[in-house]
């Protein structure tokens, strides 16, 4: 059929569709005011896409049905910036923004500055070209200067628009950037998705965000639910020299711009927004990490200039570690591998600086008392200076009817053996060192990335492992052969192979992590590594008395009394006996020298870590004595590498710095 034969009817229809869901998008998006209901507008949708498909000649690029198409991409192409992406310094508190101000101040040489205070979306940087107010290209930050063509995933946002509103058609050319996030309840419910279909949960919508515009199947993003705001619009073309002003007619243009914002001519005022906001910002839909401050006029921000990566003229208020309140579901009790029993409460998912926490540790019976936490209890879940969340509060005035006082078992949960509370301890311990939690505990910890790092012996292995009773103690691991693995569940030849050499390998590990490994009770990776230095072999340490153990500074006497007992037990000799037959060394090549571990440790972070933000793993640092340096040198002690690490991770290498992974990273500061 061609457009002659097309009734006009028809081509009317469509061009009323077109606009009408286009309308529809605007009115969701921007106004937050939507008049039809969403089964309403997929009929809509519907109709015009049914039209489109027997009348093509009348498809347009900008049409509502046009977000998703085209083959999977193989590659993104580079995109160079027109100008660079920035990133923002960052202040922290009132008087950090009061010294902000004053440098604006004294930098303009003025009194008088106005601010444009808006808020600082937790997501992902992009930008957008419009020509003629038709979207046609969409890019990544990248490293600022260049990032990648990502279009076909950005055209399936619906809050983008493809066509612009209003003034926006008479620009032959503009530039919008803004933030692409996924609302909580998206993020919830992907994560729920992810979760019954066997794959990896996404740490945080911000991690959701990233992880979905890097897919190349745009037909994925457009399921994924990604919203865009925009805060900034460049193109010299449109003669407005002030942000705010900028950002109402990117509202007029039909862009999304986020709630709120606000131009103050005071930092009292801007104060006083930040402080709203943070009030605020659980109720917002999307996560936030802060408020962004700009100075409103675009010549006076081109005056004040950039240092570094970071324009003088902007800056970003960060708000402090959260709470959120969430709902109690149950008090798990878990058995650790020493026998310890510590209540879990296991919660409603809650987003807390940046990640899911569903467990919170309630850490034993005389805070579960002091608290009086109840199964069905709203509580106040908090992430402070530490990473790992903590019950802080029960909000009493939303206790259901009917629940009851917690109270500790005496046995336990797992082999039903009876539980014993010592004195001056907090914890009820399982006595039952045959408990299959305890002995799966052990065993995990002999294996894990810390101690003897055997690749291929995940949760699943290990028990069918126990199970099948091919393994009791970690010596029983060094006897497996390949043919005891090869009968397993999802274990072929290979895998078995596999596991067996990596378990052969596991011997060559130092005697420090073997110490480590061997998981002596208050026996972390940084006192192990002080025992094996000063001790040298297992066989000195077995004859150290509490008094030789106390007299090492790093040492005291809980520790001390822990270490003779645990080698005057007589299974744990025996293993010991066995894992020095299978030909694992006991001793340190070289007996380090002695007190230069009390200097402070320097480190260098680098990359992306998932549970913990750079300012909190630098705090974590900080609070534990130890100083954080931006770049690598003979003299770093640590590089901590998260996700995208590059060049600082090289180097690291390349001068033999030790290297932590986040896991690595966390179990450290666990230890001190
Ligand atoms: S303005 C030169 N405004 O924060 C200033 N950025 O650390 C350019 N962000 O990469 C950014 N909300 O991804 C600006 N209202 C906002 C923002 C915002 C979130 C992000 C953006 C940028 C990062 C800077």
């Amino acid at each position: 059929m061609t457009s002659q034969s097309a009734p006009e009817s028809i081509r009317k229809r469509i061009a009323q569709l077109q606009k009408e869901l286009l309308d529809h998008d605007y009115r969701y998006y921007v106004l937050a005011d939507p008049v039809i209901s969403d089964q309403e507008y997929d009929r809509l949708m519907r109709e015009l896409t049914e039209l489109e498909e027997h009348y093509p000649e009348f498809r347009t690029p900008e049409s509502p049905t046009q977000r998703v198409g085209g083959e999977p991409a193989k590659e993104f192409p580079a995109v160079t910036h027109t100008r660079p992406m920035l990133s923002l310094s960052n202040t922290y508190n009132e008087n950090e923004l009061y010294d902000f101000d004053r440098r604006v101040r004294n930098g303009l040489g003025d009194e008088n500055v106005s601010y444009v205070a808006e808020i600082k979306f937790d997501g992902v940087a992009v930008t957008l070209h419009y020509e003629k107010g038709v979207f046609h290209l969409g890019a990544t930050r990248g490293d600022g200067m260049q990032g990648d063509d990502i279009t076909a995933n950005l055209r399936t946002v619906r809050s983008i628009p493809l066509q612009l509103r209003n003034d926006g058609r008479n620009y032959s050319r503009l530039e919008i950037r803004g933030e692409i996030i996924m609302f909580k309840d998206d993020f919830f419910a992907l994560n729920e998705f992810r979760e019954e279909h066997g794959q990896r949960l996404f740490a945080n919508p911000r991690n959701a965000t990233a992880g979905t515009l890097k897919l190349q199947d745009s037909k994925i993003v457009a399921q994924r639910k990604l919203r865009f705001f925009a805060y900034q619009l460049l193109s010299d073309d449109v003669k407005s020299d002030s942000h705010y002003e900028r950002l109402n007619m990117l509202l007029d243009m039909g862009l999304p711009v986020g709630n709120k914002f606000e131009r103050y001519t005071s930092v009292e005022k801007v104060i006083g927004f930040c402080r709203n906001i943070e009030k605020e910002r659980d109720e917002l839909p999307y996560e936030i990490d802060g408020v962004v401050v700009k100075v409103d006029s675009l010549s006076r921000q081109d005056k004040l200039g950039t240092i570094a990566k970071s324009p003088r003229w902007a800056t970003a208020y960060k708000f402090t570690a959260r709470k959120a309140e969430t709902k109690l579901n149950a008090i798990a009790l878990q058995v650790g591998r020493v026998g310890t029993i510590t209540p879990v409460a296991e919660l409603d998912p809650v987003l807390l600086g940046g990640t899911t926490v569903k467990r919170a540790t309630l850490h034993n019976e005389d805070e579960i008392k002091r608290l009086d936490v109840r199964t069905g209890d709203t509580v106040i879940v908090e992430k402070g200076g530490d990473v790992i969340p903590k019950i802080t509060g029960v909000v009493k005035e939303k206790r259901p009817k009917g629940t009851r006082k917690f109270s500790f078992p005496d046995e336990c949960p797992v082999c039903k053996s009876g539980i014993k509370r010592l004195d001056g301890e907090a914890h009820y311990y399982c006595m039952n060192t045959e408990c299959p939690a305890q002995i799966r505990g052990r065993l995990e910890h002999f294996v894990g990335r810390q101690a003897m790092d055997i690749d291929g012996l995940g949760e699943a292995i290990i028990d069918q492992l126990i199970n099948h009773k091919l393994v009791i103690t970690p010596a029983d691991l060094y006897d497996l052969k390949k043919e005891d693995l090869v009968p397993l569940d999802r274990m072929g030849e290979k895998s078995a192979s596999n596991l067996i050499n990596a378990i052969e390998k596991s011997k060559a590990q130092p005697f420090n992590r073997i110490l480590y490994a061997l998981g002596i009770r208050h026996v972390g990776l940084g006192v192990a590594r002080v025992l094996a230095g000063e001790f040298g072999s297992i066989e000195a340490l077995q004859k150290a008395t509490e008094e030789e153990l106390t007299n090492v500074p790093e040492i005291g006497p809980r520790i001390a009394q822990s270490v003779v007992a645990f080698f005057q037990e007589q299974n744990n000799s025996e293993m010991i006996g066995r894992l020095k037959k299978a030909g694992i060394t006991f001793a340190t090549e070289h007996r380090k020298q002695k007190k230069q571990t009390r200097k402070e440790k320097t480190f260098v972070l680098t990359g992306a870590l998932e549970s913990l933000t750079r300012d909190e793993a630098q705090a974590l640092i900080e609070t534990r004595g130890g100083k954080v340096s931006l770049s690598v040198s003979r003299k770093t002690d640590y590089v901590v590498a998260g996700s995208g690490a590059g060049s600082k991770l090289d180097k690291a290498r390349e001068l033999n710095v030790t290297i932590l992974n986040e896991e690595e990273f966390l179990n450290m500061v666990k230890e001190n």
